[in-house]
């Protein structure tokens, strides 16, 4: 039995083109989800707007600290595998989901199929580079995005024969849903996300956050992601961001909402890995507030993101520049699920 498990608001979004390319194929599927996103708009509001069906199984696990979650997700998923005789499990992306289920399907000998591989920070700080590294370790097949997690695999000794460049499944989902977005707000605006614990988890962290949105003249929407929120009321400073009388803060959105968006932003300000792969799809200039990136394919002048490093107004100048013509990434166009599922059915005469 092949398993997809997911855990996060990403992982959703990168699995559904897959599960959906297996069952055209009459492929035997199950999904596990972890529960590591639990509230309804970072879970069943996104399955919705994707078209996913409900996961096979909800395992709950949302409680404690990162070890804790962690340590019930391996022994949780374990269980669930012994259970259903699995033989495959596929993973998406750099979560904890990811890793712990990468653990528990290594331990009991099932076969790791890991999309989105390869995408290195080099930043050993961020707990998804840690997560990526092993995830990668332990996979029997890797399925990269870009060029350059072809080249960092091939860096650590891979074998070549496990490694395919198939394209982006997260702008699989994307293209299907485009010509639903539509414009929802009026004028010019700016849209940010924040929610990356080396920015969120301290306070200097949180002010440099609001200095960079008063020089925004703008509207900015901020669609407030659990974990910043828990942080800015941790610090008292939600008063702070609610007197920036241009910032429109909100719950996060649901994926259709929060994809129209972006699309008809005149720039985006975040510091999430998938957001920096969307806006360059896009062709909508983005920030991206962090000292490096996993995805350099999105770095401008190719792509349409730059790093906020120690000279915030050529950035700032960057997002407020006319937006860009459509990048041509390769593979990304929308049939990343349809070579990642050939790929499989060939080398798996099991599936
Ligand atoms: C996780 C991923 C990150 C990904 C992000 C997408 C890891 C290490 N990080 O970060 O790579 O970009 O998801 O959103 O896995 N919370 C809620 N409701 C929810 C989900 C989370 O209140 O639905 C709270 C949690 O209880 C926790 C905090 O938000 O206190 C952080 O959640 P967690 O899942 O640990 O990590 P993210 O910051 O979401």
């Amino acid at each position: 039995m092949l398993v997809h498990i997911v855990g996060t608001r990403p992982n959703f979004i990168k699995a559904a083109p897959v599960i959906r390319e297996l069952s055209s194929k009459n492929v035997e599927q199950l999904v596990l989800h972890t529960g590591q996103h639990y509230s309804s708009n970072m879970s069943n509001d996104i399955l919705k707007d994707i078209n996913m069906d409900r996961p096979n199984e909800n395992l709950g696990i949302n409680n404690g600290d990162r070890e804790e979650k962690i340590f019930n997700m391996i022994r949780g998923i374990e269980v669930y595998l012994k259970k259903i005789n699995a033989n495959m499990v596929v993973l998406y992306g750099d979560v904890d989901s990811t890793f712990s289920a990468s653990i528990a399907a290594k331990n009991i000998g099932v076969k790791i199929i890991h999309v989105e591989s390869g995408l290195r920070s080099f930043d050993l700080e961020m707990p998804e580079e840690v997560n990526r590294t092993n995830i990668d370790a332990v996979s029997d097949i890797l399925f990269c995005t870009e060029q350059s997690a072809i080249d960092n695999l091939i860096n650590e000794g891979f074998c070549k024969s496990k490694m395919f460049l198939v394209g982006n499944t997260m702008i699989d989902t994307l293209i299907k849903v485009n010509k639903q977005l539509t414009k929802k707000i009026d004028g010019i605006y700016y849209v940010c996300t924040f929610h990356r614990p080396s920015n969120v988890d301290n306070k200097e962290g949180l002010q440099k956050i609001i200095s960079i949105l008063k020089l925004i003249n703008k509207k900015v929407v901020f669609p407030i992601h659990p974990r910043t929120r828990k942080k800015i009321e941790t610090y008292g400073i939600i008063d702070e961001i609610k007197y920036l009388k241009n910032v429109k803060l909100c719950k996060p959105m649901g994926y259709l909402d929060f994809m129209s968006i972006i699309k008809y932003s005149a720039g985006v300000i975040t510091d999430s890995g998938g957001i920096q792969e969307e806006t360059t799809f896009m062709g909508v200039p983005c920030v991206t507030f962090r000292k490096n990136t996993e995805r350099p394919i999105t770095l401008y002048p190719y792509g349409t993101n730059v790093l906020l490093n120690s000279v915030p107004n050529v950035c700032l100048k960057h997002l407020f520049a006319k937006r860009q013509k459509q990048p041509n990434i390769p593979l990304w166009d929308g049939k990343a699920s349809q070579r990642i599922v050939d790929i499989l059915l060939g080398n798996y005469n099991t599936l």
